[in-house]
């Protein structure tokens, strides 16, 4: 029995329910067997209130607005790691010793290359199709490609899977961009590091030579590693649903992805620059904040507001110090987008409404502004998203299926339907 419990009282009847205390954050209630006991659900649409499982990879203070991989801040890591180690900490748990990191750099590195034959799966796509939809099918199509890492019974197959995801999703990120813009792929490079080697597939071109500028490598990197883990998210919820059921990980994975790509998750980096452009020039923010007030208008400011964070998204602090960074860099001088950002930004942040609600600009406000910078078309945005996050859903699976206490995941529902009815036939209707 747990050191703390709460009582439940309940048509004249007592249940004692164990709480649980995490190492951050707040108790939770153990109501598993609260149906078996009281033969009563919970209810709770969207898991606002709900624990789905234990971890020990990444946690959030959504009112402090902190972000910890592993125990370590976000800030610190963007700072200070790069993104194979962020990897590296994420599906291990240490940092790695310089010979594990070594070793580990080199085990990514030589899993960068697809199956030739997926040329082929990508050439059956339309070529103006959204690389988000070719990418759920491509990386859906991986099991079929690599099925000697399907069995998720098998601890080696289950580390090769990881690997083969997290090095090739860059490949197929970029080969996805370069189908859709009629260019050849372009092939990984082994002496390049993991941000470049990306860059390098998506902007190199057979005609002419093409460097990666290291600072903007650096700059990708850094957006990779602000996007590596966010505990249980819509999409890593879905990750870990899908693989409740014993499904292979390329399948799961493909799940995330599709799941990543609403609007109002990681599709949010494109409706957000979309956003910034339509609304152009800064005398017309006011209209667009009206319209985000109205409760009769659908419209939402994308990039604003989160689930979780009641405070600033640290890693959208990250994010702006970035942008700046970028278009510095670039040498691009009054960009109207970032003016308009800013200024949103302060005009949102002084709003009695987004003030009472809590709302603050989230990862994907500024992100688009960066990729753009870089010579990426919008449509780009959500796939280096789901690039960027596979460690994080490989991750959350490699330590859901090590768990002693997995059970499919299997809901229960509040049935407001038709009481029992007797069918009619059709001619009596
Ligand atoms: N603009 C205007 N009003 C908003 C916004 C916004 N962006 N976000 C939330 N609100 C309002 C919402 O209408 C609601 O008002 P009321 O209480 O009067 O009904 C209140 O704030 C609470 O919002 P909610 O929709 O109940 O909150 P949620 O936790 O269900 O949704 C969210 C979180 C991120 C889906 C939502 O804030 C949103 O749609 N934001 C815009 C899309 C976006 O930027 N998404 C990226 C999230 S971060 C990266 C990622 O997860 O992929």
């Amino acid at each position: 029995m747990a050191e703390k419990s709460a009582k439940l009282l309940l048509n004249d009847a007592e249940y004692e329910l164990p709480i649980l205390s995490p190492t951050q954050g707040p108790d939770v209630l153990d109501i598993r067997k609260l149906y078996g006991q009281a033969d009563v659900f919970t209810y709770d649409p969207g898991f606002t209130s709900t624990a789905s499982c234990e971890s020990t990879i990444t946690f959030i203070d959504g009112d402090k607005g902190e972000l910890w991989y592993r125990g370590y801040p976000i800030e610190q890591l963007a700072a200070k790691s790069c993104y194979v180690e962020v990897c590296y900490l994420l599906l291990y748990g240490e940092l790695p010793s310089p010979t594990q990191m070594e070793d580990f750099r080199n085990r990514v590195t030589r899993h960068t290359m697809v199956h030739e034959q997926m040329h082929n799966f990508f050439r059956g796509f339309r070529r103006d199709a959204h690389p988000m939809a070719t990418m759920v099918g491509v990386v859906g199509a991986m099991s079929a490609f690599y099925h000697d890492s399907t069995d998720v019974n098998d601890e080696w197959q289950r580390e090769v899977a990881a690997i083969r995801l997290i090095a090739k999703l860059p490949t197929i990120a970029a080969m996805a961009y370069k189908y859709s813009i009629g260019q050849p792929f372009v092939y990984p490079q082994n002496d390049l590091d993991y941000a470049a080697n990306f860059l390098n597939m998506c902007f190199s071109v057979p005609a002419e030579k093409y460097t990666v500028d290291p600072a903007l490598s650096r700059a990708m990197d850094r957006i990779f590693t602000l996007h590596a883990d966010h505990e249980q998210n819509a999409s890593t919820s879905t990750v870990r649903l899908a693989g409740s059921s014993g499904a292979n990980p390329f399948a799961c994975i493909a799940a995330g992805i599709a799941c990543l790509w609403g609007p109002a998750h990681g599709g949010a980096n494109q409706a957000c620059l979309e956003m910034l452009r339509e609304i152009g020039t800064v005398d017309r923010i006011p209209e667009f904040i009206a319209r985000a007030k109205d409760k009769s208008d659908p419209f939402k400011l994308m990039g604003f507001g989160h689930r979780v964070y009641k405070n600033f998204d640290p890693r959208a602090k990250v994010m702006k110090e970035s942008a700046d960074e970028v278009l510095d860099l670039l040498g691009i001088k009054d960009n109207p987008t970032l003016q308009v950002a800013k200024e949103l930004e302060k005009i949102a942040l002084e709003d009695e409404y987004f003030i009472e609600k809590k709302l603050y600009p989230n990862v994907d406000f500024y992100s688009g502004i960066i990729l753009e910078a870089m010579g990426f078309p919008t449509s780009m945005f959500t796939p280096i998203f789901a690039l960027s996050r596979t460690v994080g859903w490989i991750a959350q699976w490699k330590e859901m299926i090590g768990d002693p206490q997995n059970k499919i995941g299997r809901p229960r529902q509040l049935y407001v339907g038709a009481e029992r009815r007797d069918y009619v036939d059709l001619t009596a209707r």
